[in-house]
């Protein structure tokens, strides 16, 4: 070992995949991975740029670093991620290296370039292992694009992380195949746009199929589709193959056309709705959840009351609700009026407000039932409450060994509020 390496990650299920190939790269390189970045001789900061205050957060922990830096001189700091794509004067001034998305294969180069730290000031094995999201044996994220090749006029990942780019088919089957061998029970298939994956005669919904008929033991999750993409194929697909969970996240983004349009969503509220129905037909416990943006500019009261009406008749089992961040680069920040931060903020609290209400009815629905859910890891609370996931993505509580980390469980839910489902472990 030759020093001890952090690594801290922000934002979305692919910043958490991409923090997987980070760590082999550190453990390729002779580095120990710790939890406590505050003691670790290298850290490198895999960051998010889509909205302001995650960026703020990630700002005041690189002033910690900088703190830590006047004690260990020889910290060394990196910034990778969606930050790390937009060029500032900022970043260059508290990294070491800065290396964004498009570029993350040079981190090995970078880290052979690199002085090893001065001899180890603390014993080895005496920090905390980092304990990462993605590196359970049995739940694995599998990018199959990188990238998107949309424009939604808010959005800045397609600055920051380029057009898209889709994985080979067969690269991708091989890897599911090394997966379930390994015992893996669910993967997540990642994208921005995960299902206008299209590579060879390959499209998301034959890539889905495939990986479910061969692999019927493994679970199978996909994060996040376009409405714009979305085909009867990949209905088709998630309808006959059980091991396809009946989840789907779908960002609406506003219940306006006129914001749509301005959005460049290319749907419309009517045709959105339309997918949701064929989709709940189809796979009828299908739960679903969308992400919101309030006080997009040029947003109207009326607007935002279109918005709370799509979320009525919606019903989702849960949403990321946001109020509206401006990004630099992006098309928007020349769009319409701007809704001063105020009222965004207001708004968001009525549709926070409106969403709890209705996941509460959604989930209370859910009493009774049984359901099997993958145990995934013990509680905050109490070392004798496991949290497992349902098959529709929902946290559920139950009691039961540790030893139960890592299998499908049969569960009866005896109660639920707006985020949580309770319920007693009926069998295995
Ligand atoms: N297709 C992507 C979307 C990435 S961003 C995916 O894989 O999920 C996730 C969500 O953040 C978006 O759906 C949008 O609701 C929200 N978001 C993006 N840019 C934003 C901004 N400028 N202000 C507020 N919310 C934003
Ligand atoms: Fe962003 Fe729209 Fe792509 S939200 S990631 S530009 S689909």
């Amino acid at each position: 070992m030759i020093g001890r390496a952090s690594i801290l990650t922000y934002g979305c299920q692919m910043n958490e995949a991409d923090s997987s190939d980070i760590a082999v790269a550190l453990r390729d390189a002779g580095y120990s991975l710790t939890a406590s970045w505050e003691a670790a001789d290298l850290v490198v900061m895999n960051t998010c740029a889509i909205r302001e205050k995650a960026e703020d957060r990630i700002k005041g922990t690189l002033g910690q670093l900088r703190a830590v830096r006047a004690r260990r001189p020889w910290l060394v700091v990196g910034v990778m991620g969606c930050m790390a794509a937009q060029s500032s004067e900022y970043l260059e001034q508290e990294a070491d290296f800065v290396i964004p998305p498009v570029q993350a294969a040079r981190l090995r180069e970078v880290l052979a370039g690199l002085p090893p730290p001065p001899g180890l000031g603390e014993e080895a094995g005496d920090l905390p292992p980092l304990q990462m999201e993605q590196e359970t044996d049995f739940k694995r994220y599998l990018p199959i694009i990188r990238g998107c090749n949309y424009r939604c006029t808010f959005c800045v990942v397609p600055n920051t992380r380029g057009p898209e780019a889709n994985e080979p088919a067969e690269l991708l089957l091989a890897e599911t195949e090394r997966m379930s061998e390994a015992g893996v029970l669910e993967i997540t298939l990642l994208g921005q746009t995960v299902n206008a994956y299209q590579h060879g005669d390959w499209d998301f919904a034959r890539l889905l199929d495939t990986m479910a008929r061969r692999h019927p033991h493994v679970a199978f999750r996909f994060l996040t589709s376009h409405p714009r993409d979305f085909t009867p194929q990949v209905i088709e697909a998630m309808a006959s193959n059980a091991n396809v969970m009946p989840y789907l996240h779908l960002p609406l983004q506003s219940g306006s056309d006129s914001v749509l349009r301005r959005m460049k969503r290319l749907y419309t509220m009517a045709q959105y709705e339309s997918i949701v129905s064929a989709v709940r037909d189809a796979v009828p416990d299908v739960a679903l959840s969308t992400d919101v943006i309030c006080g997009f500019p040029g947003e109207t009261e009326e607007d935002f009351q279109l918005t709370l009406d799509a979320m009525r008749r919606l019903r989702y089992d849960s949403a990321f609700m946001f109020y509206y961040s401006e990004r630099p680069g992006t098309p928007a920040v020349k769009l319409g009026e701007k809704v001063p931060i105020a009222a965004r903020k207001e708004r968001l609290a009525r549709l926070i407000e409106l969403q709890k209400s209705i996941q509460l009815e959604v989930n209370q629905r859910e009493v009774d039932r049984e359901q099997r859910c993958l145990v995934e890891r013990v509680s905050k609370r109490d070392p004798e409450i496991m949290l497992a996931r349902t098959p529709g993505n929902k946290s559920l509580l139950l009691r039961a060994p540790q030893a139960t980390i890592g299998s499908w469980q049969r569960v009866q839910v005896q109660r639920a509020d707006s985020f949580t489902l309770y319920g007693e472990r009926v069998g295995a």
